[in-house]
């Protein structure tokens, strides 16, 4: 194993110079068989190259966040501007009818094992079989990834199995980078974990946006989708998902941001144009207030 005291801090990210794809719009995902080409397809749109996940799998540790009180009432007005549901077994299969998931994709979340009455969040579990990711027609897994925590161990063992199992039935896996009370958001600990999450196999990493993220981006082989993070006033929201996808992104993952938002169905269509018709921050933002006074 390389000495951690010799690795310097090194400059030369490439930054500008696109990872060559080789022909599918996926970057690093060009030596994957049919199947996994074709989930990752319906994730990123082979037009824009990008995703637009809606996350609402925070009950699964949470339970009733706010503004998802009710999954059944808050979800499916805003299902025709998204790509991706990102949600649990139990609430796609309580709350969201089947035929809302025609031309989209399910990133199903895979890892539980704590919960806010927890001090540590970081030790979880695989905990849904493939089997059930199957019949649940997953496109991903989504697992989450406690580098530097004390359950880094049984996360990466977590993450590592659900990229075997995941790659045996062509099911790409999404390693989700946690933040917690060990870990910094800086750019550095992003660098740090997504790289190692993408060196474990996983097709698709989720982490947060920060400082100098085209360093985050270039130095990651597999697309990065970003998480939207804590309610934020809607043009500061709207600046990040823009920043972020300037910076190399390849898509959002976004919650609060949406569904905490006054007008949760005109903030998905304001971060829809600015993932897949590349309008900015502010072009997006006159169309939320627009769609917002309808
Ligand atoms: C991340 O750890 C989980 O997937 C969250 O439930 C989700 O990412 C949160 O999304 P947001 O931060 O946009 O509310």
């Amino acid at each position: 194993m390389a000495d951690k005291d010799n690795i310097k801090e090194t400059k030369d990210y490439g930054v500008g110079i696109p990872q060559a794809t080789n022909g599918f719009h996926v970057k690093g995902c060009n030596n994957y068989g049919w199947g996994m080409k074709s989930r990752l397809s319906k994730i990123f749109n082979p037009q824009s190259g990008r995703t637009l996940m809606l996350a609402f799998d925070h009950g699964y540790f949470l339970g009733p966040t706010s503004g998802l009180e009710r999954l059944d009432l808050k979800i499916p007005p805003l299902a025709p501007y998204i790509d991706v549901f990102m949600g649990t077994r139990g609430a796609l299969s309580a709350c969201i009818e089947p035929a809302l998931s025609y031309q989209k994709a399910v990133a199903l979340r895979c890892s539980s094992g704590s919960s806010i009455l927890n001090d540590d969040l970081s030790f979880e579990k695989v905990s849904v079989s493939i089997e059930e990711a199957v019949r649940m027609n997953a496109d991903c897994m989504a697992i989450q990834v406690f580098i530097g925590a004390k359950g880094q161990l049984s996360s990466i063992e977590n993450v590592s199995k659900a990229i075997d199992t995941g790659n045996s039935y062509g099911i790409p896996t999404m390693g989700v980078v946690a933040v917690g009370k060990e870990m910094e958001r800086t750019p550095q600990y992003f660098r740090l974990a997504t790289r190692m999450i993408a060196e474990f196999g996983a097709q698709i990493v989720k982490c947060y946006y920060c400082d100098d993220f085209e360093t985050v981006t270039a130095s990651c082989p597999v697309p990065i989708v970003i998480a939207g993070g804590k309610k934020l006033p809607e043009k500061e929201a709207l600046d990040m998902c823009y920043n972020a996808l300037a910076r190399g992104a390849a898509g959002v993952d976004m919650g609060r941001n949406i569904f905490q938002s006054d007008a949760p169905v005109a903030m998905v269509q304001a971060v829809r144009a600015i993932v897949h018709d590349g309008i900015d921050s502010k072009e997006a933002y006159d169309m939320y207030q627009e769609l917002k006074n309808k």
